[in-house]
């Protein structure tokens, strides 16, 4: 096992490594929902295409504060599938009965995205298209306004009206911008608090590929506890930061005669046997 940097922030644990890594280490039905964006080896029709850096496939050439590079956006079809499925299964593990998963994809790779799905035992379920507003036109074409999330669960999940709550079938969000935009593929904060919501407070929301730490600040904002995961040391720091401002900001926002809610709940997971952690 290779030496694992580990920082807590508030009800967030977030680890710099492999998610293949870390994810076997993680307690069975420990979790009560995945949100990820996985790198979505896409950007073009043929091989070479997807080869391009992460840079070229998804930042504009006029863009001046180009963002770093990140892994795991090449592989063809076949070994995406192959790859997706490993960690699925992981995810499948480590969440409880019913619960769900929701993963992001886009157009091209949403077939082999919800095979694999399936592949790592989930139920699948539906899609979510993410309108994303103000995409770039494109000369005589349609935009590329779109991306998807993909919903399933672990086995059959409670569908009964009895203490239910009601969720949208589609997002709108533009994606963010300027300052706000520390990754280049970045989510919404608002689109991750809007999914968070099939969870209760309290609940524990993991993201294994968790770039800036998106889904993360949207935990803090909702009041949930979050499991994190990069492999890209710059990212993680960039995630701990955005997450640690969120943390910061939320205790903040106390009145004056409430204590922060630093010790509000215990994190679900016990300690990592086997796993050096590096602070
Ligand atoms: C599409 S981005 C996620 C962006 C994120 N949703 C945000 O809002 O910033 C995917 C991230 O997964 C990371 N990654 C790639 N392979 C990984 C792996 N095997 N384990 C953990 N993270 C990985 C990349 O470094 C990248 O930052």
């Amino acid at each position: 096992m290779n030496r694992v940097r580990q920082e807590i922030i508030g009800p967030c644990r977030l680890f710099c490594g492999d998610s293949l890594e870390i994810l076997p280490e993680l307690e069975d039905e420990s979790v009560d929902l995945v949100v990820a964006d996985p790198p979505y080896s896409s950007g073009g029709a043929f091989r070479g295409d997807r080869a391009q850096s992460t840079k070229t496939k998804y930042q504009s050439s006029q863009v001046i504060d180009a963002k770093p590079l990140f892994s795991g956006d090449n592989r063809d079809g076949r070994s995406y599938l192959a790859w997706c499925s490993l960690w699925l299964i992981q995810l499948e593990r480590i969440l409880k009965p019913g619960a769900m998963c929701c993963l992001f994809s886009d157009w091209r790779q949403l077939p082999t995205m919800t095979d694999a799905i399936q592949v790592g035992g989930f139920v699948w379920r539906g899609i979510l298209p993410w309108d994303k507003v103000d995409a770039r036109p494109m000369p005589n074409r349609f935009r590329s306004q779109c991306e998807y999330l993909i919903w399933s669960t672990k086995g059959p999940r409670d569908f009964s009206t009895a203490g239910a709550t009601y969720h949208p079938g589609m997002l709108r969000h533009p994606a963010p911008t300027g300052n706000a935009r520390q990754h280049s593929t970045q989510k919404p904060v608002e689109i991750l608090a809007e999914i968070i919501k099939v969870t209760r407070e309290g609940e524990t929301v993991v993201d294994n590929f968790m770039g800036s730490g998106s889904t993360g600040v949207a935990c803090i904002e909702t009041d949930r506890q979050f499991i994190g995961i990069e492999k890209d040391p710059t990212y993680f720091r960039i995630a701990c930061d955005r997450i640690a401002k969120a943390w910061k900001a939320k205790n903040s926002e106390l009145p004056l005669d409430e204590p922060p809610k630093r010790k509000r709940q215990p994190l679900v997971m016990p300690p990592l046997p086997g796993m050096e952690i590096d602070r």
